[in-house]
């Protein structure tokens, strides 16, 4: 921690997290709470939370939550001590310079100034391009048919001929040479000095999801190669955690994201409205964009060449989509070698007919293979269908699996009882018993008995956390080591201590933890669906049960541990003790009994 707790509290306070989430989403009020459309998933009606008493937000779509830091961390990409820098500038709270953290100001200064770099020289393209010098730039991107409307949306530019006009520009603005350098945008020759890297091109800036430049493509107008040169990696031009156009589809809300190859396809797209069109940066999509996408939906169209280099990067894009958790189907361009292509030649009409038609990507696999082997030839045709076998494997649920089986047997004509049969064999000798890894889509299975354990202790912190006068009732029974799991023991200890001394603030607890995947834990301890019942008797009934399974779990997690921990005797026999008591004993939810 950079910042000392009680300046963070500080800065949370000085906060309110209400006016902070409104300067993003469009909030309602409603009973408590506000409400809005969630930022972090897409969707059509608000589940999205934002609670003034509380100070925290909450997802009841994607179970999105935290506090106010938390937010940031999670809508602008920023780091905790970055979240908290930026929110103590807005509430006038001044930071101390601590000492240790120079390095890492070193650090942020730097990224600060390459973003800086990099938004000038996005200017400079900007206005090269609408300059009667960059006119050949212009009349190459009016040719591919864009909008002055495009290619303003997308900022989009021209690197002129001279190699040392930008590089002037950029020193005239004071930025080292070697902040140029670093940022791609020149390089040092021995003749020339500092010259331009990008050359008689149209250039593409290439933005993060809040609409940084963090590097460019620039493409050549012609034949010449490379085809598209990109800007090298930096410290902010990550290309495997950005992609093209997110910042605009992010916000598209159509319940899908296409997925293209390329950054004309991406525009194309966009220009027919199908603003929800993004690209991987020059290099193959991969397992980190796939989690990125995941933020903003369930469903991913790939719309890649048509080409075999296309097919081939479809079938990686599948795999990856598959592991991240995502549905991905496949737009089918043909004739068309790509989006840009097809948009050009059949419009926006035909375009939608192809998403509406896009083909799973199971079926998009099986297709691809079959084209592999000879279905005249008996042997051949055998080796396909083990393939298929093989591939249908894949699924570990059963219903999933038998459902594929059963189509696929009939698309294929092969008898479902011999590819049952078939599978089975794999099955067997794959050892299916333990199952690939299936994504984690967030939602656990409902049987399991640790992720039940951890439902109980949730409800009953979101219980105090609404009625933090129960706690004089409970604390008897319940204590900090009830709570299993290293995270929710670690939350437990700080609430259990702040509502024994009447000071609870459920979003400080969340400012406990640095990482923001945690914070949203933990704003899941604040934030479960407590039941909704209509008599106190119901009530009392529900929140003694849940103090039962707590007790219940933490009994039999104790006793298991009997063995290797000494202090498991003590917590399994006071963990029985509690439980008996407990269950003879009346809890009023009523303050004043
Ligand atoms: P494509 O070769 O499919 O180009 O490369 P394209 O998108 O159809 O471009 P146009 O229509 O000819 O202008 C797809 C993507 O691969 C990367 C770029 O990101 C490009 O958008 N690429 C391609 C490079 O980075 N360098 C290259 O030399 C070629
Ligand atoms: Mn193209």
């Amino acid at each position: 921690m950079y910042y000392s707790e009680e300046l963070v509290e500080e800065v949370r306070t000085r906060n309110d997290i209400v006016d902070v989430v409104a300067g993003y989403v469009k909030l309602q009020k409603r009973g408590s709470n506000h409400w809005g459309l969630c930022p972090f998933h897409n969707e059509k009606s608000p589940s999205f939370s934002v609670s003034g008493a509380k100070q925290m937000y909450y997802c009841f779509g994607c179970g999105a939550g935290g506090n106010v830091f938390t937010f940031l961390m999670n809508y602008e990409n920023y780091s905790f001590p970055e979240a908290v820098k930026v929110l103590a500038d807005r509430a006038g709270v001044r930071l101390p310079e601590a000492e240790d953290s120079a390095e890492i100001r070193k650090r942020e200064n730097k990224r600060a100034r390459l973003l800086e770099v990099n938004k000038e020289a996005a200017k400079f393209f900007y206005y090269q391009l609408r300059d009667p010098r960059g006119a050949v730039g212009y009349q190459y991107l009016r040719k591919r048919e864009l909008t002055d409307e495009t290619m303003h949306k997308f900022g989009l530019g021209y690197a002129g001929k001279s190699g040392a006009e930008l590089v002037k520009y950029l020193q005239g603005k004071g930025f080292e040479d070697e902040l140029i350098r670093e940022a791609g945008l020149a390089t040092h020759s021995e003749r020339h000095g500092l010259v331009s890297q990008f050359w008689n091109r149209v250039m593409f800036p290439i933005q993060d999801i809040n609409h940084r430049v963090i590097g460019f493509g620039g493409r050549v107008m012609g034949d010449g190669t490379p085809k598209y040169l990109n800007s090298p990696e930096t410290s902010v031009f990550d290309k495997r955690r950005n992609l093209y156009g997110l910042n605009f589809a992010r916000t598209a809300r159509c319940g899908n994201i296409i997925l293209c190859e390329g950054y004309m396809d991406v525009i194309a797209m966009h220009q027919a409205g199908f603003t929800q069109a993004v690209a991987s940066l020059g290099t193959a999509f991969t397992p980190e964009q796939a989690n990125l996408l995941h933020r903003y939906t369930e469903n991913v169209l790939l719309a890649y060449d048509s080409d075999g280099a296309g097919v081939k990067a479809a079938l990686r894009g599948i795999a990856i989509l598959r592991e991240a958790g995502l549905t991905g189907k496949v737009i089918n361009m043909q004739p068309y070698k790509d989006p840009d292509e097809f948009m050009k030649a059949l419009g926006k009409e035909a375009f939608q007919e192809r998403i509406d038609r896009a083909e799973n990507s199971f079926f998009f696999e099986i297709r691809i293979l079959e084209s592999q082997f000879d279905g005249n030839d008996p042997e051949e045709k055998t080796k396909f269908h083990r393939e298929i076998a093989r591939k249908l494997c894949e699924f570990s649920e059963g219903v999933e699996r038998d459902n594929y089986l059963q189509a696929v047997a009939d698309k294929y004509m092969i008898g479902v009882g011999n590819l049952r049969r078939l599978v089975e064999k794999y099955a067997e000798q794959t050892g299916l018993a333990k199952p690939l890894e299936r994504p984690r889509s967030g939602v656990q299975p409902k049987n399991d008995p640790e992720e039940s354990a951890r439902r109980s202790q949730r409800l009953l912190i979101t219980w105090l956390a609404d009625e933090p006068a129960l706690y004089g009732k409970i604390k008897k029974y319940i204590s900090p080591e009830d709570f299993t799991d290293g995270l929710y023991r670690k939350a437990a200890e700080r609430i259990f201590q702040e509502l024994e001394t009447g000071n609870f603030r459920p979003a400080g607890v969340i400012s406990m933890f640095e990482d923001e995947s945690e914070q949203r834990e933990v704003a899941a301890l604040f934030n479960t669906n407590l039941p909704q019942l209509n008599t106190g008797q119901e009530r009392e009934k529900a929140f003694h049960d849940i103090l039962i399974a707590v007790k219940k779990n933490s009994y039999e997690y104790y006793t298991g541990k009997l063995g290797d921990d000494v202090s498991a005797l003590k917590q399994a026999l006071e963990g029985r003790k509690a439980l008996e008591e407990l269950a003879k004993t009346h809890i009023s939810l009523d303050e004043r009994l």
